[in-house]
């Protein structure tokens, strides 16, 4: 029996991961379902957007699902945000972007990309001073950080095209991107049947534009991966459809890339399909690559025929789209 927090958090989140639950429930894995919260309610609640019984629950548990939480623009005393104090507390270190084509009329063809970011340091260091009108922030690097997400990116790559782009601007960033160029190189050098390239993050930006079959894994630093994973999720069908995985060398936290659309909360509406990639990627961290896999189809083949939700010029609600993704499993 697996043990699963779910976290919905705020907005869409409370009708998305209840789609996602239903998912999971019918593909006949054994699952223990825990509800827990977090989040701008929360945090209005409580005093917290991260309790510590949550944390605590994620921490004795196989998986979390996450929905999505509302986050203020200024700066709220007291207020963190608990997508990235859950991947501080639990070092999630790698987050996982798998973009693929998608079966709508808003994905390019031939797209088949991997984004894999190192998600505990670089610019997200949390380390920013102000000295009156001028506001420093570290961008931290280290050897450790930087080889242990290079490793996750090669295993992954591994197991499809073996082609690894490492994604850096060491031209100007010499120290601290010379460093991750380093000891990506390095360890990618340890495996013999990966063909390596390297890219300045400017120019793959430009090319995940131009020409993003050519891209299989591609590994980068914090706000590189932030940025290039988004503009990847544009090409193939847009936030309604990107799934993403926070790991760590023990637990993981699935999470649509979407937050928590307060234009369309409370309506009904949500597409659901991003959740539901989200768990199909918890699946395969949980060992389910079977259960994974039918998910991932039932999904793509509900996207080909319907019904749609309205981001994708459909008419459907959350409901409908969840249904016949249960009815094809
Ligand atoms: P957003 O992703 O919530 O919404 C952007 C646009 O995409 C909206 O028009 C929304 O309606 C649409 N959209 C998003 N997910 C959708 C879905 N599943 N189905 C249909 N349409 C969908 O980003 P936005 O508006 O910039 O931020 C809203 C709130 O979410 C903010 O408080 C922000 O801080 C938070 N946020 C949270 C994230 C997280 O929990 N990981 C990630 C991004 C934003
Ligand atoms: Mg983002």
């Amino acid at each position: 029996m697996k043990r699963v927090v779910l976290i919905e958090g705020d907005g869409i989140g409370h009708e998305v991961v209840p789609a996602a639950v239903r998912v999971l429930e019918a593909t006949g894995v054994p699952f223990q379902f825990v509800e827990a919260e977090a989040g701008w309610d929360c945090f209005q609640r409580h005093g917290t957007a991260l309790p510590d019984d949550t944390l605590a629950l994620v921490r004795e548990s196989d998986a979390a699902l996450f929905g999505a939480v509302s986050s203020p623009l200024h700066r709220v005393e007291g207020y963190r945000s608990p997508i990235v104090a859950l991947r501080r507390a639990l070092d999630l270190y790698a987050n996982l972007r798998p973009v693929f084509s998608m079966p709508v009329s808003g994905s390019r063809a031939g797209i088949d990309l991997l984004i894999v970011r190192e998600n505990s340091e670089g610019l997200y260091s949390g380390r920013e001073r102000r000295e009156g009108d001028t506001v420093i922030a570290e961008r931290v690097i280290t050897r450790r950080a930087s080889a242990r997400i290079t490793r996750v990116a090669c295993e992954q790559a591994m197991h499809r095209r073996r082609h690894l782009t490492i994604v850096h601007k060491a031209n100007v960033l010499r120290e601290s991107d010379g460093l991750f160029r380093e000891a990506a190189y390095q360890v990618a050098g340890e495996y013999a049947d990966l063909t390596v390239a390297e890219m300045l993050v400017d120019t793959a930006a430009l090319h995940l534009v131009t020409d993003p079959e050519r891209f299989d894994v591609l590994v980068t630093t914090n706000l590189f991966g932030d940025i290039l994973s988004d503009e990847a999720a544009g090409l193939v069908g847009g936030l309604g459809l990107a799934p993403s995985a926070n790991v760590g060398d023990v637990q993981g936290v699935f999470e649509p890339v979407h937050g928590s659309a307060p234009d369309i909360a409370g309506r009904g509406i949500a597409n659901p399909i991003a959740t539901i990639l989200a768990a199909s990627l918890m699946l395969e961290h949980l060992r389910e690559a079977a259960a994974a896999e039918r998910v991932r189809v039932a999904a793509i083949e509900t996207l080909r025929q319907g019904p749609r939700t309205p981001d994708l010029g459909g008419d459907a609600g959350t409901e409908d789209v969840t249904r016949a993704i249960v009815a094809k499993l």
